[in-house]
């Protein structure tokens, strides 16, 4: 779908998407619309009982008095709560209302009440990206699907007042809607498709893009004594890797970086702790932390922050086998810290400690954001709502929150503490790797945190419940979600990029 920008005004063809304020209050194109068909729109919000509520959708078919074969009204709620946000979210309901037709060529009209303290650029670029962000589709693997049951929709036009001067501020966007796109390209590849190697190959491809990227494999990890990582790995076919993305934008080449650290489990089985048979598939996207870190990356890379960044994710495949690691066995880290590895399935921590004890050496980070699909608690804390925030420093944690408020990738502190920690001591090893039934993704992230420098700050989010969506957002198609991208695009370009 391509998206460009015009001056406002009633196009000559295709379908048009125009606003509606709360109590019906007509945006200046739809007032248009309704002169030209004699009250139409007026009288089929009242058959609808269309009010102009923010994502309400209302579709005039084939009106008369106008060229366009569909008038599609969009309730924009109170003019007064209108924000860049809710703009995104009016461009992702219209690109959903307009793919839902067969019309190719599609027209949004944008009218800012006059008062509305938006930048009117701003403005009618975000209304782009929601509609880009919205448009996302995963049908490499439909091969009977008919192009004509496909969204049709090839062309879609922003008409505003600024007209073609948001195609800059849009070009910025449209680079996290690409490593968006991305991210959720790989958390829907399937664990034949995408497996350690391949998803490495994945982190080399940004490399165009100017990112420098190091691939290390199991020889190499053996070498650091990444036996934690490597244990999980051990029951798999297939090679661990533990990839390193560096992008250097800040004008001070050699200012630490914040890093990124992505829980890369392409298949998470359980290994020998086996899972059970139900639900099984969803464990695909067990690497969604990794593909979230590639697709920041990527979005990074791609708008040329001012900012350094360094990405890192541990892949693996988690397998029962001959080869498995089995309950019981202890194994060695990075750190030097023993673990009593009681549950095979509890394996994300195990990958994620070396990976943090590898970055905190190499790059000593000005501070650390993990990502991980870690536990089956959060989702029953927090649903899909929230992911889970850990952390060990209250500005970090503030600065992530309003982040989340900001893009809608919404977070919720969890707390972390000493009689959490002790959960997780081993009668043999310096630790174990679960804790008990009791507050299970406190004491995942407590292990977490045994592995973090003092005087780092560092943040866990456990997106496990929000990495994959059942039912469509006005954002997000229902699908990989790409959780934690525009999230921390957003942090990085309020906490941590060269200002202008
Ligand atoms: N990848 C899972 C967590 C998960 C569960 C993510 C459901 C998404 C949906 C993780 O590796 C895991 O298996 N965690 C165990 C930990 C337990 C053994 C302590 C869990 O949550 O059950
Ligand atoms: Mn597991
Ligand atoms: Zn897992």
């Amino acid at each position: 779908m391509k998206i460009s920008f015009a001056k406002s005004g009633l196009p000559k063809a295709g379908a048009l998407v125009v606003g509606v304020f709360a109590n019906r209050a007509l945006s200046a194109t739809a007032r248009l619309v309704d002169d030209a068909t004699g009250g139409t729109l007026t009288r089929a919000m009242d058959a609808a009982r269309f009010d102009g509520k923010a994502e309400q959708t209302l579709s005039l078919l084939c009106p008369s008095g106008v060229d366009v074969t569909r008038v599609i009204a969009i309730g924009l709620g109170e003019p007064g709560d209108l924000s860049l946000a809710s703009l995104q979210t009016f461009g992702g309901v219209a690109c959903a209302a307009l793919s839902s037709g067969t019309e190719k060529h599609g027209v949004i009209a944008l009218d800012l009440p006059a008062d509305s303290g938006l930048d009117a650029v701003q403005a009618a670029a975000n209304v782009g990206y929601g509609a880009r962000l919205r448009s996302y589709r995963f049908d490499k693997y439909r091969t009977k699907e008919k192009k004509e049951d496909k969204p049709q929709l090839e062309k879609l036009e922003i008409l505003s007042a600024v007209g073609n001067d948001a195609k800059k501020a849009f070009g910025l966007l449209d680079a996290v809607a690409d490593g968006v796109f991305l991210t959720r390209d790989l958390q829907s590849e399937p664990a034949n498709i995408l497996g350690p190697e391949e998803l490495a190959r994945e982190c080399v491809r940004l490399e165009k893009l100017g990112v420098k990227v190091t691939v290390l494999g199991e020889k190499d990890m053996r070498k650091l004594g990444m036996g934690a990582l490597l244990g999980v790995g051990q029951g798999s076919a297939r090679e661990s890797q533990l990839v390193v993305m560096e992008w250097t934008g800040a004008a001070e080449k050699d200012t630490a970086p914040l890093a990124i650290v992505g829980k890369g489990v392409c298949f998470d089985s359980g290994g020998i702790s086996i899972k059970p048979a139900g639900g099984m598939e969803d464990m695909k996207w067990d690497m969604g932390g990794a593909g979230v870190t590639i697709g920041l990356m990527k979005a990074l890379a791609g708008r040329k922050a001012k900012v350094n960044v360094v990405g890192l994710v541990g892949l693996v495949e988690n397998m029962p086998s001959g080869t498995a690691q089995r309950p019981g066995d202890v194994v060695t880290s990075m750190s030097g810290q023993t673990i009593e590895v009681i549950n095979t399935d509890a394996e994300g921590r195990l990958v994620l400690c070396d990976v943090l004890t590898y970055c905190q050496q190499e790059y000593k980070p000005k501070a650390i954001v993990d990502l991980a699909t870690l536990t089956g608690a959060i989702i029953i804390s927090l649903g899909s709502e929230h992911a889970g925030l850990f952390s060990n420093d209250d500005s970090l944690s503030d600065a992530l929150t309003a982040a989340g408020k900001a893009t809608g990738e919404k977070l919720w502190r969890m707390p972390l503490g000493e009689a959490y920690d002790k959960q997780i001591k081993s009668d043999i090893a310096d630790m174990k790797n679960v804790g008990g039934r009791e507050a299970g993704s406190i004491t995942a992230a407590q292990f977490l945190q045994r592995f973090i420098d003092k005087g780092t700050p560092w943040a866990h989010l456990d997106i496990a419940g929000v990495t994959w969506g059942s039912k469509d957002k006005p954002l997000v198609p229902k699908g990989g979600t790409a959780f934690g991208v525009r999230l921390l695009d957003r942090l990085v370009a309020e906490q941590y990029e060269d200002k202008a």
